[in-house]
């Protein structure tokens, strides 16, 4: 008997993603397990059943998903109910939001489940090919630019044209990180000017290698895991002194920052952003988190007084459904490959890649709502 996943419909809010792609299936169905995929599951992205089931994979009414299926492939949590609803006992891999969703947490230990969470992988160099947080943040940071440029209604690039020369718009990135990178090259791409600013001292090379400009406030809040910590409150104040300037002369504006596990810091002030010139436009990739910017309102456009468009879409990643479905299927196949061993599921718990990213086994919390990289075995 070979290994049955299933992959089940995604029915939160606007998410068009789906956990596996025809594509991806097939090599899985190659490699002898049965995929069996919810029908409909691939509309929002363009996968089609019938794409599936040329690839080997079986499209099947959700009833008969959960019969036979060991491994249950999500790209977000599922509801409390969807789950209840499926036997017990399984194995569950995707983005749980295990911080934001302690009761689901509970439940898949109730039912004695294994589950691993995406979110919980280690940002080590060999967790790299499964790193969906940072294929997905790629994606966002792409976006963000094209949105931008599109509402922006002038050129990018320097132009010199018969009646005179086009001065390149400013483009200034806050949060360097995955997305944040994507922005700059993305935009370095388009022609922009392009700033950039975090706190991670770290980043200062990467920006650089990009060809943008690194903005050092002094402000250093890298912590051990990797990741930045909340500032206090007298460094905020003086990021905000620092950055205003910058601000105030950026076309574009497109924030990033994030602290795994709590809101999203607070950086750029309504009055900052009062200063940017008419027609300027902020993307707040942080949106779904709180946001970086007071201005943003969560979920869609608005305009300020003074005429600048500010956008924090909720799943930027999911906007670019198709792109952002065979990255995130493909992190889910190398990650098979730790969880299914010699034709059964038997993932290697000697994997540090298994072990950190597990949030419960059969039942047993192997995880401690603490921050990613430092939670407890
Ligand atoms: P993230 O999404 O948690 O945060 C985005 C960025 O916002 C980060 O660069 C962070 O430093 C910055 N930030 C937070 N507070 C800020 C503030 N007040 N002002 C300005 N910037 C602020 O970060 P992401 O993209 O998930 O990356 C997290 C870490 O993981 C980074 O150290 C990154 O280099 C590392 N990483 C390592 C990989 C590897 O293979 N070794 C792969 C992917 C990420």
């Amino acid at each position: 008997m070979s290994v049955c996943i299933a992959v089940s419909a995604e029915r939160a809010g606007a998410e068009a993603r789906v956990a596996l792609t025809p594509e991806v299936a097939g090599r899985l169905v190659q490699d002898g397990l049965r995929v069996l995929v919810e029908q409909g599951a691939g509309a929002g992205a363009g996968f089609s059943d019938a794409a599936y089931a040329a690839s080997g994979a079986e499209p099947v009414d959700s009833g008969r998903l959960s019969e036979t299926a060991e491994i249950l492939l999500r790209l977000g949590p599922p509801s409390l109910e969807a789950l209840r609803a499926w036997p017990r006992e399984r194995t569950l891999l995707g983005f749980l939001e295990p911080l934001q969703r302690p009761e689901l947490v509970r439940l898949l230990c109730e039912r004695g489940d294994t589950a691993f969470a995406l979110e919980l992988l280690p940002r080590s160099t060999r967790a790299q090919a499964m790193d969906a947080l940072s294929s997905q943040r790629s994606i966002a940071g792409y976006r963000a630019v094209l949105l931008a440029a599109e509402r922006y209604g002038r050129f990018l690039p320097m132009l010199t044209t018969p009646t005179g020369t086009v001065r390149p718009a400013r483009v200034l990135v806050v949060g360097a990180g995955v997305a944040g990178l994507q922005a700059i090259a993305t935009a370095k791409r388009l022609g922009a000017l392009v700033e950039a600013f975090d706190v991670r001292s770290a980043t200062r090379e990467q920006v650089v290698s990009l060809g943008a400009r690194f903005l050092d406030s002094g402000i250093s809040a890298e912590t051990e895991g990797g990741y930045a910590r909340d500032l206090t409150e007298e460094e905020k104040q003086r990021q905000q002194e620092f950055l205003a300037e910058a601000v105030a002369k950026s076309n574009i504006l497109i924030t990033t920052a994030e602290i795994p596990g709590r809101p999203a810091p607070r950086i750029i002030s309504a009055a900052m952003s009062k200063r940017m010139a008419s027609g300027a436009v902020v993307i707040d990739l942080a949106a779904a988190s709180g946001g970086n910017c007071e201005v943003t309102q969560p979920g869609t456009w608005s305009t300020t007084r003074e005429g600048v468009q500010v956008y924090g879409p909720l799943n930027a990643a999911a906007e670019m459904a198709p792109q952002a479905s065979e990255l995130y299927a493909r992190n889910l196949a190398q990650m098979l490959k730790l969880l299914v061993r010699d034709g059964a599921l038997n993932p290697d718990w000697e994997d540090a890649i298994v072990r950190e990213s597990c949030l419960c086994k059969h039942g047993k919390l192997c995880y401690e709502a603490a921050a990613p990289g430092e939670q407890a075995q």
